[in-house]
C-alpha cells in the first residue's frame, strides 16, 4: 500500500502501546522506536516501525522530514473551560492579597463575573476568542481539547457556549468535544432557590441532548456550591438521558465527590486536590479516569493532588490544562506536563500516558487517538527534543515544532500553516 505522507528521520517514536487505558504502572510502559518513519495514507497510520520506509513511496508521496527529533502522539487536553467572554485580571489584585477563590465567588465574582461577560458577548466574540486559544493548544502540539460551558447558567448562552464550540469542532483541526457544566455555580437570579435552578438545569440537559450539543454533563461539586445530594440527583439524571459524566471533585474542600464519582461511574473525577485516601482506594477498583489539573493548584497555591499515590495504587490518571479564566488562565498543557513530573512527582513517561490514552480513554476515544498505532487517526507531534525527559525537564517553553492532524500537516516550525 503506498503512503500520501511519510515522516522520516524520526530519532525515537515514544508512545503508549496498546489502545487500552493504562493503569498504575502501565503507565510507565511506553513503547520506543529508534530511527523509526511513520507512513500515512488518508488520514490513518498504516505502519510505523524501524528502518526504511520506501515500500510505501509513490512519485506523489509528500516526504516530511522529522530531523531526528522525537515524536509522540498529539496532545489530549480532556479538561478545559474554553468557551468563555472576558477575562478576570480585575481579580488579580484580589488574589495576590489573598482573597481565596470561593470567597471572591461569594461576592458576585469568580465564575459569576465570567457568566456576566459571557452573556453579554455574541456568538462571533466568543468564537474569536475561543478560536484563538484553540490555535495556542495547536501550537503546543494538542489535536483534541474538550471544552465545557458553564458560563451561561441559563439556556440561552449555554447553548450559545456549546454552538460555538460545535462551530471550532468544523473549522479548526483541533477535535472539540463538548460537556454542559450548567451546574457550574448558582446563578444570581437562583441564589435563594437552589433547588429550583437543578430542576431547570435537568430540563435544559434533555434539549441539550436532543439537539446534540453535548456528550457529557459536569457539575461543581464543591462546598457552598453543589453538595453531594444535588450533584447525584443532576448525574443521576444525566445518566438517564445517556450523557457521560464527569464531575469537578474534591477540588478545594473534601466533599467526598471522588466517592460520589466512582459510585455513578463517571468516565472522570477532576481535580482531586483534597480526595480521600478512602476514596482513592475506591478509584483504584474503578474504571474512572483520575484527571488531575496542576495548572489550577500552582495558581490558586493549593496542594497538588496526589497522583503518586494514586498511580502506585493502580488508577488510571490523567493530566489537563483546566483553561479557564479564573483557576488556570493558561492553555499550556506543556506547563501542565512539567508540573506533573516537578510537584507531583510522576515520570516523563506516566505524564506522556496521562495527556495521551488515558484522557483518549476518558474522553471514548481510545481506539482512535491517544497512540501511534495501525489505523488510528494519524495525529501526531514532532517535538523539538532529543529525549522525552527533556520536554518535561526544561519548563515554561513550547516544545513544539510540528504537528500532523488526521495526518495532515497543520503545524510547521512553530507555524500555523
Ligand atoms: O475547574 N472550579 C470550577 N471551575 C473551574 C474554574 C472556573 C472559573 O474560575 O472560571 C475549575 O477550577
Ligand atoms: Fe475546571
Amino acid at each position: 500500500m503506498v503512503a500520501d505522507t511519510i515522516i522520516y528521520n524520526i530519532k525515537e517514536i515514544i508512545t503508549p502501546h496498546r489502545s487500552l487505558a493504562h493503569r498504575g504502572k502501565e503507565m510507565r510502559q511506553l513503547e520506543s522506536v529508534k530511527d523509526a518513519f511513520i507512513a500515512i495514507r488518508k488520514g490513518k497510520i498504516i505502519d510505523y516501525g524501524k528502518g526504511n520506509h520506501s515500500k510505501y513511496l509513490s512519485d506523489t508521496t509528500y516526504l516530511h522530514d522529522a530531523h531526528n527529533c522525537i515524536v509522540i502522539p498529539g496532545l489530549i487536553d480532556s479538561h478545559t473551560h474554553l468557551v468563555h467572554g472576558g477575562s478576570r485580571e480585575h481579580e488579580f489584585g484580589k488574589k495576590i492579597k489573598g482573597v481565596p477563590y470561593l470567597d471572591i465567588l461569594k461576592q458576585g465574582g469568580g465564575i459569576l463575573s465570567t457568566v456576566e461577560a459571557t452573556r453579554n458577548s455574541d456568538f462571533g466574540t466568543l468564537f474569536q476568542k475561543a478560536r484563538k486559544s484553540l490555535d495556542e493548544m495547536l501550537l503546543l502540539g494538542v489535536t483534541t481539547v474538550e471544552a465545557k460551558s458553564g458560563y451561561g447558567l441559563n439556556y440561552e448562552t449555554e447553548v450559545k457556549q456549546l454552538e460555538v464550540a460545535k462551530k471550532l469542532n468544523e473549522i479548526h483541526p483541533i477535535d472539540v468535544i463538548s460537556t454542559y457544566l450548567g451546574a457550574h455555580a448558582v446563578p444570581t437570579e437562583y441564589k435563594d432557590n437552589k433547588d429550583e435552578y437543578i430542576n431547570a438545569v435537568i430540563k435544559d440537559m434533555a434539549l441539550i441532548r436532543n439537539n446534540d450539543l453535548a456528550e457529557s454533563v459536569d457539575v461543581f461539586c464543591e462546598d457552598s456550591v453543589y453538595n453531594l445530594e444535588d450533584t447525584r440527583k443532576i448525574v443521576e439524571a444525566a445518566k438517564k438521558l445517556g450523557f457521560f459524566v464527569r464531575l469537578h471533585a474534591d477540588e478545594i474542600h473534601p466533599m467526598g465527590g471522588l466517592g460520589l464519582a466512582v459510585e455513578l461511574n463517571a468516565s472522570s473525577a477532576d481535580h482531586l486536590i483534597a480526595a480521600s485516601n478512602e476514596d482513592i482506594k475506591k478509584l483504584s477498583k474503578s474504571k474512572t479516569v483520575a484527571n488531575l489539573l496542576p495548572s489550577t493548584s500552582f495558581y490558586l497555591n493549593k496542594d497538588f493532588a496526589n497522583a503518586r499515590k494514586m498511580i502506585d495504587e493502580g488508577c488510571i490518571v490523567s493530566l489537563s490544562s483546566d483553561y479557564n479564566p479564573g483557576s488556570s488562565p493558561s492553555e499550556n498543557l506543556q506547563f501542565s506536563m512539567q508540573l506533573g513530573c516537578n510537584k507531583m512527582r510522576l515520570r516523563p513517561k506516566e505524564v506522556l500516558t496521562a495527556v495521551t490514552i488515558n484522557p483518549a480513554y476518558g474522553l471514548g476515544l481510545k481506539e482512535k487517538v491517544g497512540s501511534i498505532a495501525k489505523g488510528k487517526n494519524a495525529d501526531i507531534v514532532i517535538m523539538d527534543a532529543s529525549n522525552l525527559e527533556y520536554i518535561m525537564y526544561h519548563f515554561g517553553v513550547n516544545h513544539t515544532k510540528d504537528v500532523f492532524k488526521n495526518g495532515k500537516l497543520v503545524v510547521k516550525d512553530r507555524q500555523i500553516i
